[in-house]
């Protein structure tokens, strides 16, 4: 037997069970679908059954509108004005229309503010679609070699000095612009290291790619992250299915199974 694991109860109905009560403390869960497969409520669902708990979080979007985010729960009959107002759960929205923003510190910064235990963040894929309105660190840009190697040394000692990429834009098979590249995967990894640095337990929502030799469309995430959880919506003889499948989870003994997964009046659960 190893080290005893502290586990964070998702109390979504049918999910603790099939990773040994719950993801451990600390773990950033990949949470990939395509559109509309549910990620935002399952997200959502996790944070309001913590702070529930008297586990505080924060869910930051990167794209939508909170409000619609807590329509969703209010949907669900989830008290999600109430947990707000009792500082439970708090919802940050990363202004995308302003350029240079700080993500990480933002995240520091938001996450002592509210006191946060568990964090969403919704989504990797909209960041690496918007790489180019967030500076980040010069040790992960992508044109460091361009500088000689003394100029190099120099920045590098320079904890002020950022860097800001400049992006090779590619098309997905929607037609969205997104950046491409090595440099894109080695900064989907620092943006999940960051994201393991802040001390909550995080599940990180980003798209499928379908029909790619990737799972992601940064198509690093999944390697990174210490857990990864799909939830998919397939077709058969015309019959629409949701489906959830855990596919890693470190540290854990798990149920990979396909589960069906279904949306109540109470919210998301698994069977
Ligand atoms: N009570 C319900 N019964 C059936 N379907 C529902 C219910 N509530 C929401 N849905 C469906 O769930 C989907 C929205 O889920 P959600 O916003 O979590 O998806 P998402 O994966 O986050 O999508 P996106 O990638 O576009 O953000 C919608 O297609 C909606 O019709
Ligand atoms: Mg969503």
């Amino acid at each position: 037997m190893g080290a005893r694991v502290d586990r964070v109860k998702t109390g979504i109905p049918g999910f603790d069970d099939l990773v040994q009560g719950g993801i451990p403390k600390g773990f950033n869960v990949l949470l990939v679908g395509q559109p509309g497969a549910g990620k935002t409520i399952f997200g959502l669902q996790y944070l309001v059954n913590g702070a529930m708990r008297g586990e505080n979080g924060i869910y930051v979007s990167l794209d939508s509108a909170n409000e619609i985010v807590k329509a969703q729960g209010e949907m669900f009959g989830w008290d999600v004005e109430g947990l707000e107002q009792e500082g439970k759960l708090s919802f940050l929205k990363i202004p995308l229309d302003k350029p240079k923003i700080n993500l990480f510190d933002i995240l520091e910064e938001e996450v002592k503010a509210a006191k946060a235990e568990r964090l969403v963040f919704d989504s990797l894929a909209d960041f690496a679609i918007n790489i180019d309105q967030f500076v980040i660190p010069l040790s992960y840009s992508m044109f460091p070699t361009i500088k000689s190697e003394e100029e190099q040394a120099l920045m590098q000692n320079d904890k002020t000095y950022r860097y800001e990429v400049m992006p090779t834009l590619g098309q997905d098979p929607q037609g969205r612009m997104f950046y491409k590249g090595n440099s894109e995967k080695r900064i989907t990894y620092l943006v999940m290291n960051k994201l393991s640095k802040l001390g909550t337990t995080n599940i990180v929502i980003t798209d499928e790619e379908k029909g790619s030799e990737h799972l992601t469309v940064d198509g690093v995430s999944d390697y990174v992250a210490d857990g990864v959880v799909m939830l998919e919506l397939s077709d058969t003889g015309g019959e629409s299915i949701r489906t959830s499948r855990i596919t890693k989870m470190r540290n854990t003994k798990i149920d990979t199974n396909i589960k069906s997964f279904e949306f109540s009046e109470k919210g998301i659960s698994l069977e």
